[in-house]
């Protein structure tokens, strides 16, 4: 691949985790070609952007980003003519050709399902020039064979399931992400030990419902023997996103109980309290189901943190509906909640679902359950005052360099003041003992009391 060599790049990296690890295999994978990583737009020549459509919002600040990159110059001494931009990820699945025609300056289009072929059409495009646009519609390999380079040595994403099936009403992700496929679970077995044997402390796998593993495979694999394998590669911090309440099991849950690396902390996104909506959202279980799984993780471990996602403002929800959503979120104490005005997309069944509420209501109601999730992190939060945790840490604070940044195993940000002798780059990846004293919504503080 001798166009890429030495040419330098850098990636701008929008949405989910898959997105996230998808730019840790574009990275890997240029970098295999010898082209090089920088960080600022000025240093690259060619700027790669990893895109999200989930909400409106995504769509229209990617725009504005690929285009506010237009005028800036090439790098001193490239051989260039301009620099190749490139557009891969969901908008890059769901637009393909018609995006050259918003954004004139697009060289590459590619999508969801075939990284792999990013060099060649780069190669292309710098040797021939013009838009080179490859969309697959579906693809039955996984790319994840692709070397990754990852942001933290000590910490990767393992992904076991790829695309969706649940088609919730509101939802884009099965269109720009495809049917749901599952890795075999020796594949993942394997990633798992050869991940450990290079130093990973912390594995999440990754699926848009890991719940769902196994479905499309020979002998249907259950996502519990995914949990038990992985656990027994002995690393130090076992994760997963995200999960579908509809098929958490009790065997998975049972798992809190019984595997010392499966980390207290649970995403169960829930999306709304109100069994109507959930309906008209497709979810596929009632607010009641939703809660006796709760009660039920915390029975097998009371320390599990919980966190959600909710949608505020999907077509013909009424007070009463909000209201069931925000005693819900009340009675559950999330450490975390993300919440989201819903945001209709073109093609999915919800944006051709009535919808006369007034806007200013939305974000009435929007703000009222961002007050009570900050009050809700807070209380959640104060229960580990007094308590030592041990925090793997990512180094020092990006506001205080005495300071080191770490996550505890709730996933709850730790900070604490780096003792006299001992530096921040030192301590990263290594697992510290901290002594909370102090809680806030968003983070927890401390003192180290050993390394
Ligand atoms: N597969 C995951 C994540 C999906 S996207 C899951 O099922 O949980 C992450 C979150 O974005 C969703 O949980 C949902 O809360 C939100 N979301 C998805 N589509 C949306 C839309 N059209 N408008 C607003 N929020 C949306
Ligand atoms: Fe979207 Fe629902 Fe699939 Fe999650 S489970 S990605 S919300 S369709
Ligand atoms: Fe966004 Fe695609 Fe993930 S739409 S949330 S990047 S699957």
């Amino acid at each position: 691949m001798p166009h890429l060599s030495q040419k330098t790049f850098c990636l701008y990296t929008y949405g989910c985790q898959m997105n996230e690890h998808d730019s840790e295999r574009i990275a890997g994978m240029l970098e295999s070609h010898g082209a090089v990583e920088v960080d600022a737009i000025e240093d690259a020549e060619i700027a790669i952007f990893v895109t999200c459509c989930i909400r409106e919002a995504a769509d229209v600040r990617l725009m504005g980003q690929v285009a506010s990159i237009k005028n800036i110059p090439l790098p001193e001494g490239s051989a260039l003519s301009k620099r190749m931009v490139c557009i891969g990820g969901c908008i890059g699945q769901r637009d393909g050709d018609a995006l050259p025609d918003k954004l004139a300056h697009v060289d590459v289009v590619f999508g969801t399902q075939n990284i792999e072929r990013l060099p060649y059409l780069l190669e292309a495009a710098i040797s021939e020039g013009g838009h080179h646009v490859e969309i697959l519609e579906k693809s039955d390999t996984f790319s994840t064979d692709l070397p990754a380079k990852r942001e933290h040595p000590w910490s990767a994403w393992l992904p076991i399931t790829v695309g969706c099936n649940n088609f919730c009403t509101y939802c884009i992700v099965p269109y720009v992400r495809g049917r749901e496929r599952s890795r075999a679970l020796e594949d993942i077995a394997a990633d798992a030990a050869a991940l450990v044997a290079d130093g990973v402390k912390e594995i999440t796998l990754l699926g848009q419902n890991v719940n769902s593993y196994g479905r499309d495979l020979y002998g249907e694999p259950r996502f519990a023997d995914v949990l038990r394998a992985v656990s027994e590669t002995g690393v130090e911090r076992l994760r997963f996103a995200t999960s579908h309440p509809k098929d958490l099991t009790d065997e998975v849950i049972g798992l809190y109980a019984t595997l010392d690396n499966l980390m207290p902390s649970l995403h169960l996104p829930v999306q709304s309290g109100s069994d109507r909506i959930l309906k008209a959202m497709n979810r596929r279980y009632t607010a009641e189901r939703y809660l006796s799984l709760i009660d039920a993780v915390r029975e097998a471990n009371p320390d599990v943190a919980l966190s959600t996602d909710i949608i505020v403002g999907f077509p013909g929800e009424t007070e009463q509906d909000f209201q069931a959503t925000y005693d819900l979120v009340k009675r559950v104490g999330y450490s975390q909640v993300f919440t989201f005005i819903y945001s209709p997309r073109e093609g999915t069944p919800a944006a051709s679902m009535a919808d006369d509420t007034p806007r200013e209501i939305i974000q009435r109601r929007f703000d009222s359950l961002v007050d009570l999730v900050q009050e809700n992190a807070y209380a959640h939060n104060q229960r580990f005052v007094g308590r030592t945790l041990a925090v793997l840490v990512e180094g020092a604070s990006k506001r205080d360099e005495r300071v080191l940044v770490g996550h505890s195993p709730h996933n709850i940000t730790v900070h604490a003041p780096i003792p006299e002798g001992m530096d921040a780059a030192a301590l990263a990846g290594s697992t510290v003992m901290v002594e909370i004293d102090q809680a806030k919504a968003w983070y927890l503080s401390g003192a180290m009391v050993r390394a």
